[in-house]
């Protein structure tokens, strides 16, 4: 019994599939990276929010003492889902937005007209740190209806000391893996880039450091150059933290040399890496994480996923949910897109929002896998054929989702 008093063993019994990534390497990548297990008319067993054991229906002996049941027929079980990617904490919207760039304004132009990115810092400023746990909550919510048991989040709308750090801890305490974003535009206050990371370098990273697990910049052509983005990486690892970039989203600006210099843990969009970019990644360490949701979003080219794992690189896939440039949390949809327009199979989406996001996450160890040990984080799909995941395009396909071994959620 758990000090609740409930049973801490749960059983879910005659699942029509049972599906994880195979092996117990991480990040996994070539060949490896579709490589599944998957067991028919299978049975998972969780103890004190681990898995303990899984199989074949055949092969369960009889359990002693107490143990919930829940019924899988018809379901398919796979790992929670991990998205390693997210701005979730933002306050108001930009569904204006959305409408001029339905009538032809681009991204890019909003942002250089002081919209975009700057707007919702505005919002995210005026919300207060109530607000924005609650903001981070609702956001948390869609994401587990849509699968995700894990999710990274990054501050950058704040870009004030206050601000950066009341969003960091919202996500924290939301249950969030925190990054801090430091370096996502430049806020109104500041005239350059320079004068705007003295400032956050020396007044937000000391503090940023102890709640944040990671820092992120924005290499892009108005946003921050690569040797800028040298300058807050080198002082942020200084300090600790593991390093991720936005890169390549609209111009190859040096991000993908520059993250593999630094041994960063990710370098995240891809949408405009050229040739030698990809070379170089399948030649790192350094994981590519592939935002299609965004790319869709923004009418963008997709990255170059297929070209990237025959290069060698080890990929991730995320959602980038966030309110300007990917208002979408679903990794169930990412997988479709990843079939469809990135020329992944369906095995390799799966290994890529979940072992691989866990990698990029420091995790590998506990979560995106369905194996004895692992944290019993379970998505069960409505589905005879886990393939429903990425094939079901928008479909309500997670019936209910399980975090460390109990139901967190049912459709
Ligand atoms: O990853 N490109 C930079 N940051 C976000 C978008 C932020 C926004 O538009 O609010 C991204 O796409
Ligand atoms: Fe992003």
């Amino acid at each position: 019994m758990s000090p609740g008093g409930e049973p801490s063993r749960l059983l879910v019994r005659d699942l029509a599939q049972l599906v994880t990534p195979a092996g117990v390497e991480a990040p996994l990548r070539g060949p490896a990276l579709g490589e599944l297990e998957v067991i028919e008319n299978a049975y998972l067993l969780c103890d004190s929010g681990r898995v303990a054991a899984l199989g074949r229906m055949h092969e369960l002996g009889a359990l002693e003492g107490e143990v919930e049941e829940l019924d899988g027929r018809g379901l398919s079980a796979i790992p929670g889902l991990v998205d390693c990617h997210t701005h979730a904490c933002f306050a108001g919207d930009r569904a204006g937005e959305f409408e001029l760039r339905a009538k032809g304004a681009s991204y890019e132009e909003l942002h250089a007209a002081g919209g975009g990115i700057l707007a919702t810092v505005e919002a995210t400023r005026s919300a207060g740190e109530e607000g924005l746990r609650g903001a981070v909550r609702g956001h948390c919510e869609w994401m587990l209806h849509a699968g995700t048991t894990t999710f990274e989040a990054k501050s950058g709308y704040g870009l004030d000391r206050d601000t950066e750090l009341a969003s960091l801890r919202a996500i924290a305490s939301e249950g969030g893996i925190p990054t801090w974003l430091g370096a996502h535009a430049v806020p109104p206050e500041f005239d350059d880039g320079d004068a705007y990371l003295d400032f956050a370098l020396a007044e937000v990273l000391p503090e940023a450091a102890w709640i944040a697990e990671a820092a992120d910049v924005f290499v892009e052509d108005g946003a921050f150059s690569a040797e800028q983005a040298r300058r807050y990486l080198v002082a942020c690892r200084d300090a600790g933290l593991a390093l991720r970039l936005h890169g390549d989203q609209f111009t190859e600006q040096g991000a993908v040399p520059l993250a593999i210099e630094l041994g960063a843990r990710s370098v995240d969009h891809l949408e405009a890496t050229g040739p030698d970019g990809i070379r170089m990644l399948g030649e790192s360490n350094v994981v590519g994480v592939l935002l299609p949701l965004s790319a869709l979003f923004l009418s963008r080219p997709m990255p170059p996923a297929r070209a990237l794992v025959e290069a060698g690189a080890s990929i991730a896939l995320a959602t980038d949910f966030n309110p300007g440039s990917a208002f979408a949390e679903s990794l169930p949809l990412a997988c479709s897109l990843a079939c469809t327009q990135l020329g992944l199979s369906p095995g390799e989406a799966l290994a890529a929002c979940t072992v691989n996001a866990a990698h990029v996450l420091g995790r590998a160890d506990r979560i995106g896998r369905l194996a004895p040990g692992y944290q019993a984080d379970i998505v069960l799909l409505d589905a005879p054929d886990w393939r429903y995941l990425a094939y079901h395009l928008g479909g309500e396909t997670v019936a209910a989702v399980l975090e460390a071994g109990r139901l967190a959620w049912r459709r």
